[in-house]
């Protein structure tokens, strides 16, 4: 039996043959479905780094440029990019195949951030993330550049609701023009 070291960053990768049950009203895969198994492989992929049970804290803005089509075998190849105390960045690669030709086209990629829990649902240490190889070392300098990114992003759309949720009475239009026009100066 092969010996699994925790903290051992091997890629994980599932694949899955796209069946109808998985169709929208179009015939083509539904996003929700394909969001459901991202969610699992980034679950798969963290928790067997780790060790422990972990939960999923955000799903970056996900793109999908091309459809998936009933009858293809799609495989997700993830990867722990970036590891800080709790939280772990799992990048997926979306790849999905003709059988018959045996066409294999990249449909989109996307980063997922689960979180390291114990028993009572707290934030725990996750391992260390070994850097060995130089895009290792570049994965994880882009994973902290867009953990810090979505903390900005996360910390201004909360001022925004503060200041905004309530304080729309008596504008009208134009008001509402220069009031867009003055944040946006100011980066509020
Ligand atoms: C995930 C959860 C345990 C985090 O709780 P918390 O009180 O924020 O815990 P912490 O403050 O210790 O933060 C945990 C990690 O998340 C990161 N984090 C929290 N908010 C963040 C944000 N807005 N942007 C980026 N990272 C964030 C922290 O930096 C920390 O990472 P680090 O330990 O690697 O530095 C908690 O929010 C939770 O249980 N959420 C529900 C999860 C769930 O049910 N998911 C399924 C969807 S229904």
């Amino acid at each position: 039996m092969k010996e699994r070291r925790i903290g051992n960053n091997e890629p994980f990768t599932m694949t899955m043959l796209m069946t109808p049950d998985l169709a929208n009203f179009s015939g083509k895969v539904h996003g929700g479905a394909l969001l459901k198994l991202l969610d699992q492989v980034a679950y798969a992929c963290a928790s067997r780094f780790c060790g422990q049970y972990v939960v999923t804290l955000s799903v970056d803005q996900v793109m999908f440029k091309q459809a998936i089509h009933v009858g293809e075998l799609v495989t997700f190849k993830a990867r722990i990019n970036h590891v800080g105390r709790s939280s772990m960045e799992v990048g997926i690669r979306v790849e999905a195949e003709n059988i018959q030709k045996g066409d294999v086209r990249h449909t989109n990629t996307c980063y997922i951030t689960m979180v390291s829990v114990n028993e009572d649902g707290k934030s725990c240490p996750a391992p260390k993330l070994p850097l060995k190889t130089p895009k290792e070392k570049a994965r994880f300098i882009a994973a902290q550049i867009r953990k810090e990114i979505r903390k900005e992003h996360h910390e201004r759309m909360e001022r925004v609701r503060d200041q905004w949720s309530n304080n729309s009475q008596n504008l009208d239009p134009e008001k509402i023009a220069a009031e867009l026009e003055r944040i946006r100066k100011g980066n509020s």
